[in-house]
């Protein structure tokens, strides 16, 4: 199902009554996450044997889809996630977009969809961006998130893949994902369903894990947590990743552990950056696994001294207790050190406060 993409060009229709400045202003000076979208959202169709056509970036508006298209049945979804941000001259720059062009071909490539060529997935957030670039916010608020997703939408009710697709970038002014102030977070330990299975789609970025995941996400709710940590399948003995993000742990002897890939975890473009960074830094760092009765021992022990989330939306953000239907175990009540770094140090390539040595940051114009 591969892709003819020779030079799509996108055909241009700006909002002539786009959301007036003040309140552009208001929305992105307190954007939240995921709630303050742009006035504008990229749009390429894909049929099969014409490939990807029609490009266009024209006003956020709803979709029209027929109520037998094949997404709404059997979700044939995949999205992405990634930011523009800001840099001090004011020129807004992207991070690791390629990684991104390549995951999301990932991602269709397990769930039997359409290609994206690279380079068109970049075109589509590059015109993006620059139309909507009085939406980014300062540095001190936060960054343009933007969500890269493909639907299927041919109409029919036969379990195929489709023969038709939406490529769709939407993007939205945003915060931090968890409110600073509160702190490191609270994470539910999950042990009675499973985000992902060997085999199974885990590692795609696809809308399905993420409806899988909700039940355990209203039950870390309930338990008064932020975020869900799942453990793995067959064993529910190792830890995996949380809902939305990669998990680390920082240890007394100066090495960084994380879960190897192996199938049933999203590859984290950050958590990628990160154990660059951490390497850069001379940290030993170990993709291995990780019982979670080993590390709730290392967290008693004191051998295990920082835990922390990292994604997109997350960021770095310092987990302080995981929680499970056992009980508590606390890991640190403030963010640590080796967090607060590899948090500092990415961000500042992010936002251009610091030099690039690993060519990570993509300029947007
Ligand atoms: N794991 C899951 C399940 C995610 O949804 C995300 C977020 O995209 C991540 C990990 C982190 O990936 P990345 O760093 O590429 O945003
Ligand atoms: C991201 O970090 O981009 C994600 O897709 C995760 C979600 C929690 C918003």
């Amino acid at each position: 199902m591969t892709t003819v993409s020779d030079n799509i060009a996108f055909k241009i229709t700006r909002k002539t009554d786009g959301t007036p400045a003040a309140e552009r202003e208001s929305l992105v000076a307190n954007p939240g996450f995921g709630r303050a979208f742009t006035d504008h959202m990229a749009v390429v169709t894909y049929t099969e044997g014409r490939g990807w056509h029609s490009a266009e970036i024209l006003p956020r508006q709803p979709l029209m889809l027929d109520p037998a298209a094949s997404v709404l049945h059997y979700a044939q979804e995949i999205f992405e996630g990634m930011k523009a941000y800001r840099t001090p001259n004011g020129q807004p720059q992207f991070f690791r977009p390629d990684a991104n062009a390549r995951r999301f071909r990932k991602s269709a490539e397990r769930m039997a969809m359409a290609q994206v060529p690279e380079e068109l997935f970049l075109d589509a957030v590059n015109q993006l961006v620059k139309i909507d670039a009085g939406w980014i916010p300062d540095p001190e608020v936060g960054t343009l998130y933007l969500r890269p997703f493909m639907i299927a939408t041919e109409t029919a009710l036969g379990v195929k893949p489709s023969s038709e697709y939406k490529f769709i970038v939407i993007a939205c002014a945003a915060g931090e994902y968890f409110s600073k102030d509160a702190g490191p977070v609270t994470v539910w330990v999950e042990e009675r369903t499973v985000r992902a299975s060997r085999g199974g789609t885990g590692e795609a970025k696809c809308g399905g894990n993420y409806a899988a995941s909700l039940t355990a996400q209203q039950e870390a709710k309930a338990n008064g947590c932020h975020q869900v940590l799942f453990l793995d399948a067959n064993e529910r003995k190792w830890i995996e990743e949380m809902g939305g993000m990669n998990v680390m742990a920082v240890m007394d002897d100066g090495s960084l552990i994380t879960p190897p890939l192996g199938g049933t975890i999203l590859p984290g473009i950050t958590r990628d950056s990160l154990l660059t960074l951490a390497r850069d830094k001379g940290l030993i760092v170990r993709e291995e696994p990780y019982a979670i009765e080993q590390l709730y021992a290392d967290a008693a022990s004191g051998h295990l001294r920082e835990l922390f989330a990292c994604g997109t939306a997350a960021v770095v953000t310092p987990i302080g207790t995981l929680k499970s239907a056992e009980g508590t175990h606390q890991i640190s009540n403030q963010t640590g050190k080796v967090t607060a770094e590899l948090r500092k140090a990415l961000c500042d390539i992010q936002f251009g406060r610091a030099p690039d040595p690993h060519n990570w940051v993509h300029t947007v114009g």
